[in-house]
């Protein structure tokens, strides 16, 4: 529920053409403030110009908590590493969407529901054909949850949203795994009730019906992490997307088919696979990491150290922190040996003291060591931005429903400033 824990506690003032204007400052609770402009324009005549949102907050929450400069993640008040070492990915999104951790009898009708709930219809397995096998699966992912607003359309809020959450939590991973299927050529494997959520989905990306297929715990364990990690971040570009889509009134689905699309992007989630090809490229070219160290330095080379850098964190990424040991630790499991990640340590010790990234206060991001467990996982560089899609879903659905159950909620419409040509007479075509 929005609103309930800030408090009004100083007024800032601010002098704009001569005049001087006051104007309520906000604190959250964990004391971070904000100044309230929402009259500003009214009062003022002018409005703030912020280029990629870097001051402006556009909600208040009560899912996530950041504290950038400390490297501070919570979950609904959990720390990101207690959720990590001891719960599971269905746990944290009962959390996240419903604000609090369910008891056990709350979560296995919860884990019930989610197990009933995961087969697609059979006609949207027709769609997957009419794709090329060369689609990216993030395209395929993002029209096949808009499509599912034509089978569970939304006639009204209250009645039928509930059941659409974990209609949408039930069968990504179906989706997810179907794509991957499709882009293989292999035969689609149902979910199976009898499996945990996360074995569920290596179940239907990795069995085939020929042979047994048995899920390894070190495998599920790690993607279970991952997916814990990847389940919230707040205000993030997919998640204001999901906020600024659902604010019209769209339904769920069509909210996170376009959260889907803007998370693909390599400067958000589609960092993940932009890492590995980066890593790959550098092992190519002999391994010399010093070399594309000096690149990322190099403004006029257009190259950028994929998975470094985050507009938040300026301290250290607390999830990349959990990851870089867990790749060490499935890896090892796994008895995978990736010269990958010893590039990806030998890039980031020497970017840890190197002048250009402390100033700029770059650190490893979590799309930085998340690629290297997935491949040691077998799962292939296009599906790695699906799989982040699959942990942030409750993120998205708790934000959108937090957003539309909002007292006095409106829709996002901001404004701009105008620098295009002035007012000019229209030149028929025959004297242009
Ligand atoms: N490599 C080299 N230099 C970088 C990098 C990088 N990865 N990231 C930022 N910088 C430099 C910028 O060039 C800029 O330098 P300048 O001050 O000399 O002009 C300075 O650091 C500040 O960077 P901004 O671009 O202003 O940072 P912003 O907050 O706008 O962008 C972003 C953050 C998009 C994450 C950026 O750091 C980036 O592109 N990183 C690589 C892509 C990536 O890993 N994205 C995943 C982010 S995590 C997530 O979304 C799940």
């Amino acid at each position: 529920m929005e609103t309930t824990k800030t408090t009004l506690t100083e007024i800032a003032t601010l002098t704009f053409k001569g005049k001087e204007y006051e104007l309520p400052v906000t604190t959250g609770t964990e004391g971070e403030t904000g100044i309230d402009i929402s009259k500003l324009r009214n009062i003022t005549g002018g409005i703030t110009l912020d280029s990629g949102y870097a001051n402006t907050g556009s909600c208040q929450s009560a899912i996530t908590f950041i504290d950038g400069e400390k490297g501070i993640l919570r979950y609904r008040g959990y720390p990101i590493e207690e959720l990590a070492a001891k719960s599971n990915f269905v746990e944290v999104c009962y959390l996240l969407i419903f604000g609090y951790l369910p008891n056990q009898s709350v979560l296995d009708d919860f884990k019930d529901k989610l197990a009933h709930h995961s087969l697609i219809h059979e006609d949207m397995k027709k769609f997957f054909e009419g794709y090329s096998a060369n689609a990216h699966p993030m395209g395929i992912l993002s029209s096949m949850v808009n499509s599912l607003s034509a089978y569970y359309p939304e006639h009204d809020y209250k009645a039928d949203v509930e059941l659409n959450i974990i209609r949408l939590l039930a069968k990504l991973k179906t989706i997810a795994a179907f794509s991957y299927k499709k882009s293989i050529g292999q035969p689609y494997i149902y979910p199976k009730d009898d499996l945990s959520f996360t074995a569920d989905l290596l179940n239907m990306m990795f069995a085939v019906p020929s042979e047994p297929y048995k899920v390894s715990k070190s495998v599920i364990d790690a993607l279970d992490l991952l997916l814990i990690l990847h389940a919230d971040h707040e205000q993030n570009c997919s998640t204001s997307t999901v906020r600024m889509v659902g604010s019209s009134e769209a339904n769920l689905f069509a909210s996170i088919s376009a959260g889907i699309c803007a998370l693909w992007g390599p400067l958000h989630g589609g960092a993940n696979q932009k890492v590995i090809t980066m890593l790959e490229k550098i092992l190519g070219d002999g391994g010399d990491y010093k070399k594309y160290i000096g690149l990322a330095k190099d403004k006029e080379s257009k190259f950028k150290m994929m998975g470094f850098g985050h507009r938040v964190y300026k301290n250290f990424d607390p999830r990349a922190t959990i990851l870089k040991e867990a790749a060490d630790r499935v890896l090892k499991e796994l008895g995978v040996n990736d010269p990958l990640l010893d590039i990806a340590k030998n890039l980031e010790e020497i970017a840890l003291k190197d002048e250009f990234f402390v100033e700029r206060k770059l650190y490893p991001n979590v799309d930085f060591y998340s690629g290297i467990i997935y491949r040691a996982m077998g799962i292939p560089t296009n599906m790695f931005t699906v799989m982040f899609a699959l942990g942030r879903l409750p993120g998205w659905i708790a934000q959108w429903k937090e957003m539309r159950e909002a007292p006095g909620a409106r829709i996002y419409r901001p404004r701009q400033i105008y620098i295009g040509e002035q007012r000019r007479p229209y030149v028929p075509i025959d004297e242009r």
